[in-house]
């Protein structure tokens, strides 16, 4: 098989980690090289705790570079009542005495893009390392083969607004750019954003039912994500009421493989970065702007074949048993 080429760009960061779990274990995936960015917890904390998941999957031939530390221009807020003060929900596991690469990410992706293109990008964080890769060097941006990001709502609401989102609302200037960037430039006229939204990623809950199944399935995985996934069950009962919790970022990842597991529609989108509604994506539905389309915006999702996916690939479950049981989880919480 030949597997995609991908670097993944992250904030690890509860759900980041378990995307990287899932990239590590797909053989469709190639992880060329995990670049880190500041988000959810300080860009340091982010790369120790990519390091801890890379120690776990055994793949620490795989290098880290480290990324910006701040937004292109809004001050850095992180996302620790979400995921701890560790970013791994206060687990306690102490990230292994790796070093990162010494080279900056942004460097790093200018020169491997420059010169390949056939490298995809998953990108799981705010957009700043590819804002900065767009003003140092445009060429080696638009090599990037494809790029899909976790972030921006279409419909749904947002999660650090009304409206916005997390990673975009962490760098509205970033994702801007981003997107202005695939609008506007000759070289991506061919090329889209996929993004992979809230009104996709929302309905991703890794709920205590499934939580159990894991443990029952594989009890070293499921004891980890178990550890790591606590402190964000409180945050989702506390914040949004809902038992369980919102894995956004690990759908990104399975769509980018899989990508019959969602669907959604071309349009221009733009970034708000100014005012109450700042990190807003406004998707051009209706063409009015018409402007060319530089994303594929994603709105329905197969939950349950999201679920088969993750759990058949990270946790080693039987695919028939793991059928089965998802038909009886989701079953009853549908009807709950
Ligand atoms: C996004 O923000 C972060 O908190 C998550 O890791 C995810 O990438 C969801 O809004
Ligand atoms: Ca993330």
């Amino acid at each position: 098989m030949n597997a995609k080429k991908v670097i993944v760009d992250c904030d690890p960061g509860i759900d980041d980690s378990l995307a990287l779990m899932l990239a590590l274990s797909m053989p469709e995936i190639e992880v060329v090289a995990i670049t880190v960015v500041c988000g959810n917890v300080p860009v340091d904390k982010g790369a120790k705790n990519a390091k801890l998941i890379l120690d776990w999957m055994g793949r620490t031939d795989i290098p880290v570079y480290i990324g910006e530390e701040k937004p292109l221009h809004r001050p850095y807020i992180d996302a620790m009542d979400t995921h701890g003060q560790d970013g791994l929900g206060e687990s306690g596991y102490l990230p292994p005495e790796i070093q990162c690469e010494p080279l900056d990410a942004v460097s790093f992706l200018s020169e491997t893009l420059r010169t390949q293109s056939d490298i995809s990008v998953i990108a799981l964080g705010p957009l700043t390392n590819f804002a900065r890769l767009l003003e140092k060097d445009v060429q080696a941006f638009c090599n990037i083969q494809e790029f899909v990001s976790m972030g921006g709502s279409y419909r749904s609401h947002g999660n650090c607004s009304p409206v916005a989102e997390y990673n975009y609302w962490c760098d509205p200037d970033a994702a801007a750019a981003v997107y202005e960037a695939y609008a506007s430039l000759p070289q991506l006229k061919d090329k889209k954003i996929h993004m992979v939204g809230l009104d996709v990623t929302r309905k991703i809950v890794l709920t205590p039912n499934i939580l159990e199944y894991m443990q029952c399935v594989h009890p070293v995985w499921g004891e980890r994500i178990k550890r790591i996934t606590r402190f964000y069950y409180d945050f989702h009962w506390k914040q949004e009421g809902v038992i369980g919790c919102v894995i956004n970022d690990p759908l990104a990842v399975a769509y980018f493989v899989h990508r019959s597991l969602c669907s959604g529609f071309d349009t221009y989108t733009a970034v708000e970065t100014q005012g109450i509604s700042y990190g807003q994506t406004l998707c051009d539905t209706y063409n009015i702007w018409n402007r060319i389309p530089n994303s594929h915006v994603l709105t329905q999702v197969d939950v349950k074949s999201f679920m088969h996916l993750f759990l058949c690939t990270v946790l080693k479950a039987d695919p028939h048993q793991a059928e089965q049981v998802l038909c009886q989880i989701l079953t009853k919480e549908a009807l709950a």
